[in-house]
């Protein structure tokens, strides 16, 4: 059985399916990111959270990483709203949650208050470039913030990969029924390649299972689309890994491209839904050349002992060596660059969409054939 515990101790849940909208008049419209934020908060993923942020908690999270009582949480979970609906709010009051015509949530309002973007950019993101997808994203989204509790009231449609949405209380049940005490969590907002795989392996060595658990929601433009990736994993789990040792759902998150900070919460996200441990490689939830290959290891540092739950696994940058003959690491190989099968993101993304095989010392042939003629169909669709 899983025994960790939620991050700040109780996994919140706040669905609540029959609640009555009918006599809340005001609503606020949600864009993609603020829904799946308000989803989030009430299946528990973002334990301790029970709503989107006020401001003595949205402050210390920028300056401190933590709320305002002590704990450690590294992202701003708010919700910003056009000034004429902001202005008109009343604190107390009650307002629907609307999405395209569906009401998915209600939030009762405790404050509404103007942000420093400025400094939200330069903390959080380290940089207060545009260029930057984080923070072009911050800075397009409206300027006022709307805080309060939540409840959801409606959960999202899903598509042909529902049955890979599971809520943190389904995934310790999950992890219960293994029978597996100590799991390790994978984000990731790529094809599974040979350096994500090897990590795994490794990390699956010394714990039970690992808790493989993809980003689906949304990314930017030029990252591979969430459908093409979960068939990717599928036939990768199938023919590479043993199908008692892993388990696959999906993280419907935005991503934030916020590096160290962002590795800080996933982490925590995925201590809510039970893992004991959770893997950190290289640069992880970077962009460009924003972040140092180690900076989202070295945040960790930043922290007492045990003051996360979660215990972080950190990796090296990985390749495949030809003089190895092996996936190996700067830690654990002798051999020179050119010995070593690297291609960046970019690289690959380019390669495929031209309809070029990577490696296979790079990616396992099963995963480029799904990936390619997933990118073909979405050029012609
Ligand atoms: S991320 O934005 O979700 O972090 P990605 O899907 O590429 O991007 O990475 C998933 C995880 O694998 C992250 O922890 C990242 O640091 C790690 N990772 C990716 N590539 C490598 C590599 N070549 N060597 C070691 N770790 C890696």
């Amino acid at each position: 059985m899983t025994t960790i515990k939620a991050h700040g101790g109780t996994l919140i849940q706040r669905f609540e399916p029959t609640y009555d909208v009918s006599g809340i008049n005001k609503e606020i419209e949600l864009d993609a990111f603020a829904l799946s934020d308000l989803e989030l908060i009430g299946i528990g993923a973002f334990s301790p959270l029970t709503g989107f942020l006020g401001k003595n908690d949205y402050e210390s999270v920028v300056k401190n990483m933590r709320l305002a009582d002590g704990t450690i949480w590294s992202i701003p979970i708010t919700l910003p709203v056009d000034g004429d609906i902001a202005n008109s709010l009343e604190t107390g009051e009650k307002v629907k949650l609307v999405h395209q015509g569906d009401v998915y949530g209600v939030i009762e309002v405790t404050e509404v208050f103007e942000p420093n973007k400025e400094e939200e950019a330069a903390n959080v993101y380290r940089t207060t470039d545009q260029a930057h997808p984080g923070v072009n994203k911050l800075f397009e989204r409206a300027i006022v913030y709307v805080a309060g509790p939540i409840t959801l009231t409606k959960r999202l449609e899903r598509d042909r990969f529902a049955e890979y949405h599971l809520d943190p209380a389904e995934t310790r049940a999950k992890f219960e029924e293994l029978g597996w005490k100590r799991i390790v969590g994978f984000q990731t907002r790529n094809p599974v390649h040979r350096a994500h795989e090897y990590i795994q392996k490794s990390a699956l060595e010394i714990v039970d299972g690992l808790f493989l658990n993809p980003l689906v929601g949304e990314t930017k433009s030029d990252d591979i689309p969430a459908d093409v990736r979960m068939e990717s994993y599928e036939v990768l789990l199938d023919k590479y890994y043993p199908k008692d040792r892993v388990f696959l759902a999906v993280f419907p998150a935005a991503m934030r491209y916020a590096g160290p900070r962002e590795a800080v919460f996933h982490a925590i996200v995925r201590q809510n839904f039970g893992c004991t441990h959770f893997i950190v490689g290289r640069d992880h939830a970077g962009v460009g050349d924003y972040y140092g290959t180690y900076d989202a290891q070295l945040i960790f540092s930043e922290f007492e002992k045990d003051e996360l739950g979660i215990e972080p696994l950190f990796f090296e940058h990985s390749f495949f060596c030809k003089a190895c003959g092996n996936m190996a690491s700067t830690k654990t190989c002798p051999h020179s660059k050119e010995d070593r099968v690297i291609l960046s993101g970019t690289k690959v993304r380019q390669m495929l969409s031209e309809g070029v095989t990577p490696p296979p010392e790079f990616s396992r042939k099963e995963v480029v054939e799904v990936l390619i003629r997933g990118m073909k169909q979405k050029v012609q669709s």
